[in-house]
Protein backbone atom coordinates (compact mmCIF):
# COMPACT_ATOMS: atom_id res chain seq x y z
CA UNK A 1 0.00 0.00 0.00
CA UNK A 2 1.11 3.63 -0.91
CA UNK A 3 0.29 6.60 1.30
CA UNK A 4 0.07 9.68 -1.27
CA UNK A 5 -0.16 13.08 0.85
CA UNK A 6 -1.12 16.07 -1.31
CA UNK A 7 -3.42 13.90 -3.18
CA UNK A 8 -5.64 16.21 -4.88
CA UNK A 9 -2.69 18.37 -6.11
CA UNK A 10 -1.12 18.92 -8.89
CA UNK A 11 1.23 16.02 -8.84
CA UNK A 12 -0.97 13.77 -6.42
CA UNK A 13 -3.75 13.36 -9.38
CA UNK A 14 -1.52 12.30 -12.12
CA UNK A 15 0.71 10.12 -9.71
CA UNK A 16 -2.34 8.42 -8.12
CA UNK A 17 -3.95 7.65 -11.54
CA UNK A 18 -0.94 5.89 -12.63
CA UNK A 19 0.10 4.05 -9.61
CA UNK A 20 -4.14 2.87 -9.61
CA UNK A 21 -3.45 2.00 -13.78
CA UNK A 22 -0.98 -0.24 -12.78
CA UNK A 23 -3.13 -2.21 -9.94
CA UNK A 24 -0.91 -0.48 -7.19
CA UNK A 25 -3.16 -0.11 -4.15
CA UNK A 26 -2.85 3.43 -2.83
CA UNK A 27 -4.58 5.46 -0.33
CA UNK A 28 -5.40 8.95 -1.14
CA UNK A 29 -4.84 11.62 1.76
CA UNK A 30 -6.58 14.53 1.77
CA UNK A 31 -8.23 17.12 4.24
CA UNK A 32 -11.48 16.36 2.63
CA UNK A 33 -12.15 12.42 2.25
CA UNK A 34 -16.11 12.72 1.71
CA UNK A 35 -16.36 14.45 -1.67
CA UNK A 36 -12.60 14.22 -2.82
CA UNK A 37 -12.95 11.92 -6.00
CA UNK A 38 -10.47 9.69 -6.99
CA UNK A 39 -9.92 6.31 -9.59
CA UNK A 40 -11.87 3.40 -8.59
CA UNK A 41 -10.40 1.21 -6.08
CA UNK A 42 -8.20 4.16 -4.30
CA UNK A 43 -9.09 4.60 -0.98
CA UNK A 44 -9.46 8.64 0.57
CA UNK A 45 -8.08 8.54 4.10
CA UNK A 46 -8.40 11.90 6.02
CA UNK A 47 -5.35 13.65 6.18
CA UNK A 48 -5.99 15.02 9.96
CA UNK A 49 -5.88 11.08 10.50
CA UNK A 50 -3.40 9.01 8.66
CA UNK A 51 -3.79 5.33 8.35
CA UNK A 52 -0.63 3.85 7.99
CA UNK A 53 -1.98 -0.15 8.03
CA UNK A 54 -0.09 -2.15 5.70
CA UNK A 55 1.59 0.84 3.97
CA UNK A 56 4.94 -0.02 2.45
CA UNK A 57 5.86 3.75 1.18
CA UNK A 58 5.21 7.49 1.22
CA UNK A 59 4.61 10.34 -1.01
CA UNK A 60 5.23 12.93 1.29
CA UNK A 61 4.38 16.60 -0.62
CA UNK A 62 5.70 19.93 1.31
CA UNK A 63 2.65 21.21 1.38
CA UNK A 64 1.12 21.49 5.10
CA UNK A 65 1.78 19.08 7.95
CA UNK A 66 4.57 17.23 5.97
CA UNK A 67 6.61 17.63 9.15
CA UNK A 68 4.63 15.79 11.60
CA UNK A 69 3.25 13.04 8.40
CA UNK A 70 6.98 11.98 8.20
CA UNK A 71 7.45 11.39 12.08
CA UNK A 72 3.97 9.49 11.92
CA UNK A 73 5.37 7.41 8.85
CA UNK A 74 9.01 6.58 10.78
CA UNK A 75 7.21 5.95 14.18
CA UNK A 76 4.83 3.10 11.71
CA UNK A 77 8.06 1.46 10.35
CA UNK A 78 7.23 2.89 6.87
CA UNK A 79 10.77 2.26 4.75
CA UNK A 80 10.10 4.27 2.08
CA UNK A 81 9.39 8.15 0.91
CA UNK A 82 9.55 10.04 -2.02
CA UNK A 83 9.71 13.46 -1.10
CA UNK A 84 8.04 16.36 -3.66
CA UNK A 85 11.51 18.89 -2.86
CA UNK A 86 12.03 22.04 -5.72
CA UNK A 87 15.03 22.28 -8.00
CA UNK A 88 16.03 25.30 -6.37
CA UNK A 89 17.58 22.91 -3.65
CA UNK A 90 19.97 22.00 -6.04
CA UNK A 91 20.49 25.48 -7.75
CA UNK A 92 21.43 27.51 -4.44
CA UNK A 93 24.36 26.34 -1.92
CA UNK A 94 23.94 28.65 0.69
CA UNK A 95 20.08 28.79 0.78
CA UNK A 96 18.49 32.01 2.85
CA UNK A 97 16.47 31.25 5.91
CA UNK A 98 13.21 30.69 5.58
CA UNK A 99 13.20 30.69 1.49
CA UNK A 100 11.95 27.90 -0.39
CA UNK A 101 15.54 26.19 -0.84
CA UNK A 102 15.74 26.48 2.89
CA UNK A 103 12.89 25.16 3.60
CA UNK A 104 12.93 22.32 1.22
CA UNK A 105 16.00 21.10 1.68
CA UNK A 106 15.23 20.76 5.60
CA UNK A 107 12.39 18.12 4.94
CA UNK A 108 14.99 16.38 2.84
CA UNK A 109 17.10 15.79 5.19
CA UNK A 110 14.57 15.25 7.82
CA UNK A 111 13.77 12.22 5.30
CA UNK A 112 16.81 10.95 4.98
CA UNK A 113 16.93 10.90 9.01
CA UNK A 114 13.69 9.50 8.97
CA UNK A 115 13.62 6.33 6.73
CA UNK A 116 16.34 3.98 4.97
CA UNK A 117 15.25 4.21 1.40
CA UNK A 118 14.16 7.67 0.40
CA UNK A 119 14.27 9.76 -3.30
CA UNK A 120 13.40 13.78 -3.60
CA UNK A 121 11.95 15.08 -6.72
CA UNK A 122 13.82 18.33 -7.95
CA UNK A 123 11.12 19.89 -9.91
CA UNK A 124 11.93 23.03 -11.46
CA UNK A 125 8.70 25.43 -11.96
CA UNK A 126 5.57 23.54 -12.89
CA UNK A 127 3.60 24.12 -16.31
CA UNK A 128 0.95 24.31 -13.97
CA UNK A 129 2.00 27.55 -12.45
CA UNK A 130 0.19 29.31 -15.72
CA UNK A 131 -2.93 28.41 -14.21
CA UNK A 132 -2.42 31.51 -11.99
CA UNK A 133 -3.61 33.60 -15.13
CA UNK A 134 -6.57 31.94 -16.14
CA UNK A 135 -8.98 34.54 -13.86
CA UNK A 136 -7.16 37.43 -15.61
CA UNK A 137 -7.71 35.55 -19.12
CA UNK A 138 -11.30 35.07 -18.31
CA UNK A 139 -11.52 38.94 -17.94
CA UNK A 140 -9.50 39.40 -21.30
CA UNK A 141 -6.70 38.78 -23.64
CA UNK A 142 -3.63 40.13 -21.52
CA UNK A 143 -2.14 38.52 -18.30
CA UNK A 144 -0.49 41.51 -15.94
CA UNK A 145 2.31 40.19 -14.52
CA UNK A 146 6.06 40.97 -12.76
CA UNK A 147 9.32 40.07 -15.20
CA UNK A 148 8.11 39.48 -18.20
CA UNK A 149 11.33 38.33 -19.59
CA UNK A 150 12.06 35.74 -16.96
CA UNK A 151 12.73 32.67 -17.91
CA UNK A 152 11.39 29.29 -16.90
CA UNK A 153 11.76 25.93 -18.46
CA UNK A 154 8.15 24.39 -17.16
CA UNK A 155 7.62 21.10 -16.47
CA UNK A 156 4.03 18.81 -17.01
CA UNK A 157 3.05 17.56 -13.44
CA UNK A 158 2.38 14.26 -15.10
CA UNK A 159 6.20 13.93 -16.11
CA UNK A 160 7.10 14.61 -11.86
CA UNK A 161 4.46 12.15 -11.07
CA UNK A 162 5.83 9.50 -13.62
CA UNK A 163 9.11 9.64 -12.11
CA UNK A 164 8.04 9.68 -8.64
CA UNK A 165 6.30 6.17 -9.71
CA UNK A 166 9.65 4.52 -10.95
CA UNK A 167 10.73 5.77 -7.38
CA UNK A 168 8.50 3.93 -5.55
CA UNK A 169 7.83 0.94 -7.34
CA UNK A 170 11.80 0.45 -8.10
CA UNK A 171 14.91 0.52 -6.41
CA UNK A 172 16.80 2.25 -9.37
CA UNK A 173 16.58 5.98 -8.35
CA UNK A 174 17.15 5.15 -4.14
CA UNK A 175 19.24 7.99 -2.73
CA UNK A 176 19.14 10.02 -5.99
CA UNK A 177 17.39 13.82 -6.10
CA UNK A 178 16.97 13.76 -9.82
CA UNK A 179 16.31 17.73 -11.10
CA UNK A 180 13.49 17.97 -12.91
CA UNK A 181 12.39 20.72 -15.87
CA UNK A 182 10.68 20.76 -18.67
CA UNK A 183 12.62 20.53 -22.64
CA UNK A 184 12.67 24.78 -23.00
CA UNK A 185 13.64 27.64 -21.39
CA UNK A 186 10.36 30.05 -21.82
CA UNK A 187 10.26 33.23 -20.83
CA UNK A 188 6.88 34.48 -19.24
CA UNK A 189 5.86 36.57 -22.26
CA UNK A 190 6.59 33.31 -24.71
CA UNK A 191 4.38 31.54 -22.40
CA UNK A 192 1.65 33.38 -22.69
CA UNK A 193 1.88 33.61 -26.70
CA UNK A 194 1.88 29.96 -26.76
CA UNK A 195 -1.35 29.29 -24.47
CA UNK A 196 -2.63 31.62 -27.36
CA UNK A 197 -1.40 29.58 -30.16
CA UNK A 198 -3.09 26.47 -28.86
CA UNK A 199 -6.34 27.72 -27.90
CA UNK A 200 -6.56 30.01 -30.55
CA UNK A 201 -6.59 33.85 -28.58
CA UNK A 202 -4.42 36.65 -29.25
CA UNK A 203 -2.90 36.72 -25.82
CA UNK A 204 0.08 39.01 -24.08
CA UNK A 205 1.68 39.69 -21.29
CA UNK A 206 1.75 42.97 -19.58
CA UNK A 207 4.88 43.19 -17.17
CA UNK A 208 3.38 45.44 -13.81
CA UNK A 209 5.96 46.37 -11.02
CA UNK A 210 7.67 43.36 -8.75
CA UNK A 211 5.90 45.87 -5.70
CA UNK A 212 2.81 45.53 -7.05
CA UNK A 213 3.20 41.70 -7.90
CA UNK A 214 4.25 41.08 -3.93
CA UNK A 215 0.81 42.80 -3.10
CA UNK A 216 -0.92 40.89 -4.88
CA UNK A 217 0.48 37.42 -4.16
CA UNK A 218 0.70 38.48 -0.21
CA UNK A 219 -2.87 39.62 -0.35
CA UNK A 220 -3.76 35.59 -1.62
CA UNK A 221 -2.01 34.61 1.45
CA UNK A 222 1.86 33.95 0.40
CA UNK A 223 4.35 34.65 3.15
CA UNK A 224 6.20 37.38 2.59
CA UNK A 225 9.79 35.81 2.19
CA UNK A 226 7.83 33.13 0.34
CA UNK A 227 7.04 36.32 -2.06
CA UNK A 228 10.83 38.02 -1.86
CA UNK A 229 12.40 34.33 -2.68
CA UNK A 230 10.42 33.97 -5.94
CA UNK A 231 10.83 37.33 -7.02
CA UNK A 232 14.44 37.46 -6.76
CA UNK A 233 14.69 33.65 -8.57
CA UNK A 234 12.63 35.02 -11.43
CA UNK A 235 14.67 38.30 -11.93
CA UNK A 236 17.64 36.78 -11.81
CA UNK A 237 16.62 33.83 -14.36
CA UNK A 238 16.23 37.24 -16.74
CA UNK A 239 18.75 36.62 -19.74
CA UNK A 240 20.06 33.88 -18.33
CA UNK A 241 20.36 30.49 -19.88
CA UNK A 242 17.38 28.60 -17.71
CA UNK A 243 18.61 24.61 -16.12
CA UNK A 244 17.24 22.00 -18.61
CA UNK A 245 18.34 18.71 -17.21
CA UNK A 246 18.15 15.36 -19.00
CA UNK A 247 16.93 13.81 -15.81
CA UNK A 248 13.11 13.08 -17.08
CA UNK A 249 14.65 11.47 -20.23
CA UNK A 250 17.24 9.25 -18.59
CA UNK A 251 14.56 8.10 -15.92
CA UNK A 252 11.66 7.52 -18.38
CA UNK A 253 13.55 6.82 -21.46
CA UNK A 254 11.65 9.63 -23.17
CA UNK A 255 11.95 13.67 -23.51
CA UNK A 256 9.67 15.85 -21.18
CA UNK A 257 6.33 17.03 -22.67
CA UNK A 258 6.67 20.50 -24.18
CA UNK A 259 4.76 23.56 -22.43
CA UNK A 260 2.48 23.34 -25.66
CA UNK A 261 2.00 19.99 -24.90
CA UNK A 262 0.81 20.55 -21.25
CA UNK A 263 -1.79 23.70 -22.41
CA UNK A 264 -3.53 20.71 -24.88
CA UNK A 265 -3.74 19.23 -22.44
CA UNK A 266 -5.33 21.83 -20.06
CA UNK A 267 -6.81 24.11 -23.16
CA UNK A 268 -10.36 23.93 -21.48
CA UNK A 269 -9.04 26.39 -18.41
CA UNK A 270 -7.37 28.97 -21.06
CA UNK A 271 -10.21 29.20 -23.51
CA UNK A 272 -13.10 32.45 -22.80
N1 LIG B 1 4.72 25.18 -8.29
C1 LIG B 1 5.97 25.00 -8.65
O1 LIG B 1 6.46 25.53 -9.66
C2 LIG B 1 6.85 24.13 -7.81
C3 LIG B 1 8.14 23.88 -8.22
C4 LIG B 1 8.94 23.05 -7.45
C5 LIG B 1 8.44 22.49 -6.30
N2 LIG B 1 7.17 22.76 -5.91
C6 LIG B 1 6.66 22.14 -4.68
O2 LIG B 1 5.72 21.12 -4.98
C7 LIG B 1 4.96 20.88 -3.80
C8 LIG B 1 3.57 20.46 -4.16
O3 LIG B 1 3.00 21.30 -5.07
P1 LIG B 1 1.53 21.00 -5.62
O4 LIG B 1 1.27 22.05 -6.62
O5 LIG B 1 1.30 19.59 -5.93
O6 LIG B 1 0.70 21.32 -4.32
P2 LIG B 1 -0.76 21.76 -4.26
O7 LIG B 1 -1.50 21.31 -5.42
O8 LIG B 1 -0.80 23.22 -3.97
O9 LIG B 1 -1.23 21.04 -2.93
C9 LIG B 1 -1.26 19.65 -2.84
C10 LIG B 1 -2.40 19.26 -1.92
O10 LIG B 1 -2.01 19.43 -0.56
C11 LIG B 1 -3.16 19.69 0.22
N3 LIG B 1 -2.87 20.88 1.02
C12 LIG B 1 -2.66 22.13 0.56
N4 LIG B 1 -2.42 22.95 1.59
C13 LIG B 1 -2.47 22.19 2.71
C14 LIG B 1 -2.32 22.46 4.09
N5 LIG B 1 -2.03 23.68 4.53
N6 LIG B 1 -2.42 21.43 4.94
C15 LIG B 1 -2.69 20.19 4.52
N7 LIG B 1 -2.86 19.86 3.23
C16 LIG B 1 -2.74 20.87 2.34
C17 LIG B 1 -4.33 19.92 -0.74
O11 LIG B 1 -5.10 18.76 -0.73
P3 LIG B 1 -6.51 18.64 0.01
O12 LIG B 1 -7.23 19.93 -0.16
O13 LIG B 1 -7.16 17.50 -0.72
O14 LIG B 1 -6.22 18.32 1.43
C18 LIG B 1 -3.63 20.07 -2.10
O15 LIG B 1 -4.40 19.55 -3.16
C19 LIG B 1 5.10 22.14 -2.94
O16 LIG B 1 5.86 21.87 -1.82
C20 LIG B 1 5.90 23.10 -3.80
O17 LIG B 1 6.80 23.90 -3.04
C21 LIG B 1 6.36 23.56 -6.64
Amino acid sequence: MILVSGATGNIGRPLIAELAAKGVKVRALTRTPDTARFPEGVEACDSGRPDFDGVSALVLNSTGGSVALLEAARAAGVRRVVTVSALVVAEEADPEEGGNAAVHRALEEAVEAAVPEWTHLRPGAFAANSLRWVPQLRAGDVVRGPYAQARTSPIHEADIAAVGVRALLGDELLGQAPALTGPQGLTFAEQVEIIGSVVGRPLRYQEISPDMAAQAMMAHGVRKEQVDSLLSYFADSIGKPVPITGEVERILGRPPRTFAEWVADHADAFRQ
